[in-house]
């Protein structure tokens, strides 16, 4: 009888490819995954690091499983992730529950580590950046799981130290994966039967890859890309302002498959704030980026991140964060508080009055609400394409996506998963459009 496993994941997309990947390496020693914490013979939390309370995060996580097992023999318990990599054998040494700690670039020694500790119960901490043994593991691991949309990493790691950020010190430095197991990847993905392919890096526009006197970038992997039959929608995710080369913005003229959304954090539009952020980036050149991108079609739309309150921020400063706003009108972005991060040259300024901080989230946040709604609102009687990615259990509707990454519920049968179907939308609020199947399409609900 095979064991079980149970992942919980937090943070970035990337987290959520490598819980998947985790998931395919333990099935070769004989665990299979499981949705139920409590019958799980192995628990697995994998973490992330980016802001505050991370740390405390898992230790509360930690306790929680204790209790759940309290009148039960206990699982193995595995920490994986961004805070696995920064706390390292701290762990180990104040939370006796843990009994191994493995970083981001180490998961293709998760499977000895495992029956290493079956052995001899020894913990143990495993967190070399040996991320080139990594890939090369991983990407020969064969697996059936079937998603609609999946996540392809092509990219890990960052050199480009923004004071605030600790993935630098978590991934490890900047690597690009080679270009043929990234397509070969891509192949087997779809012939598990998936449609949407959303590349993935913390740089993912940095991405590099030489081979015999040629460079292989982002953009030859998304003109690769668009030729692979199946392919219906590609993105990546998340790019770096610096990193927005012509090639790439250029990908936008000639690719079908390339979704006319495009997240591009920007963090703030004070050029002051950039500077003392170490984004060696302009607020000029990220708008003449966004304007070309609008002349070469005027359909892409823009997401952003944004960090209130880094320290130094004035009120001029944030007011020209928020004239960027209106000036791009993101249509969907994130924004948080700055948090000082242990390690970071941030975290050695003086902070800014926490209350500022909090009142300046708040009218940031209202208004890119604002201008989210606002384009939702806009597409009310409006058919839309959506890419159906699976059902509401018990509800006899579909869920999927349009090209702006919005969540779209719908009535239909499950033979449209997998398939672009026109919608016609009838309600909208902040996150999600409701509408109905459009009787325009060639394949009618079930
Ligand atoms: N590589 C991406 C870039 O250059 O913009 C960002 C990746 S980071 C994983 C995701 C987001 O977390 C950042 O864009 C930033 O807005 C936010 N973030 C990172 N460090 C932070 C900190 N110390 N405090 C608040 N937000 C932070
Ligand atoms: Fe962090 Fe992104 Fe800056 Fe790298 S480029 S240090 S991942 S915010
Ligand atoms: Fe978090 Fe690490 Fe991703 S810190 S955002 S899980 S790269």
């Amino acid at each position: 009888m095979s064991k079980k496993v149970f992942i919980k994941t937090f943070g970035c997309q990337m987290n959520v490819y490598d819980s998947d990947k985790i998931i395919d390496a333990l099935k070769i020693i004989g665990y299979e995954k499981s949705e139920n914490l409590n019958s799980a013979d192995c628990f697995v939390l994998n973490t992330c690091h980016i802001r505050d309370k991370a740390k405390e995060k898992v230790y509360h996580e930690i306790g929680r499983v204790r209790e759940a097992f309290v009148n039960q023999s206990k699982p193995l318990v595995i920490v994986t992730g961004c805070v696995a990599q920064a706390e390292n054998t701290e762990m180990l040494k104040r939370e006796p529950y843990i009994d191994l700690v493995i970083g981001p670039q180490s998961y293709h020694k998760i499977n000895e580590t495992i029956l290493q500790f079956e052995n001899n119960k020894l913990k143990n901490e495993i967190t070399d950046f040996d991320t080139i043994e990594k890939f090369n593991y991983l990407s020969k691991i064969q697996n059936k799981i079937s998603k609609v949309s999946s996540f392809l990493t092509i990219q890990e790691g960052c050199d480009k130290f923004c004071h605030f950020c600790v993935v630098p010190y978590t991934r490890g430095p900047e690597y690009s994966r080679p270009f043929n197991q990234i397509i070969n990847e891509a192949k087997t993905m779809v012939q598990n039967g998936t449609k949407e392919i959303i590349l993935l890096g913390q740089n993912v526009n940095a991405y590099s890859f030489k081979e015999t006197n040629k460079e292989f970038r982002l953009s030859d992997l998304i003109i690769s890309l668009e030729k692979i039959n199946g392919i219906e929608r590609i993105r990546y995710t998340t790019s770096h302002p610096r990193d927005m080369t012509k090639d790439l913005l250029d990908c936008y003229k000639v690719s079908k498959k390339l979704m006319p959304f495009v997240h591009l954090p920007i963090q703030s539009g004070s050029n002051k704030i950039l500077k003392l952020m170490n984004r060696k980036h302009r607020v000029e050149e990220y708008v003449s980026t966004v304007n070309y991108l609008k002349e070469i079609n005027d359909k892409i739309e823009f997401s952003s991140d944004f960090i209130i309150g880094y320290p130094g921020e004035e009120k001029e400063d944030f007011e020209n964060t928020l004239k960027l706003i209106d000036k791009i009108k993101f249509i969907n972005s994130y924004s948080f508080v700055f948090s000082a991060r242990p390690g970071t040259t941030a975290s050695k300024l003086k902070p800014i009055e926490d209350n500022i901080s909090k009142k300046r989230l708040k009218i940031v946040q209202e208004k890119l609400f604002g201008y989210q709604k606002l384009k939702n609102k806009s597409l009310e009687n409006k058919f839309i394409d959506v890419l159906v990615e699976n059902e509401i259990k018990g509800q006899n509707k579909l869920f999927g996506r349009n090209p702006y990454m919005n969540s779209v519920i719908f009535e239909g049968g499950i033979n449209l998963i997998g398939k672009i179907v026109q919608v016609k939308v009838t309600k909208t609020n902040q996150n999600t459009l409701i509408g109905e199947l459009s009787n325009k399409n060639k394949f009618k609900a079930a």
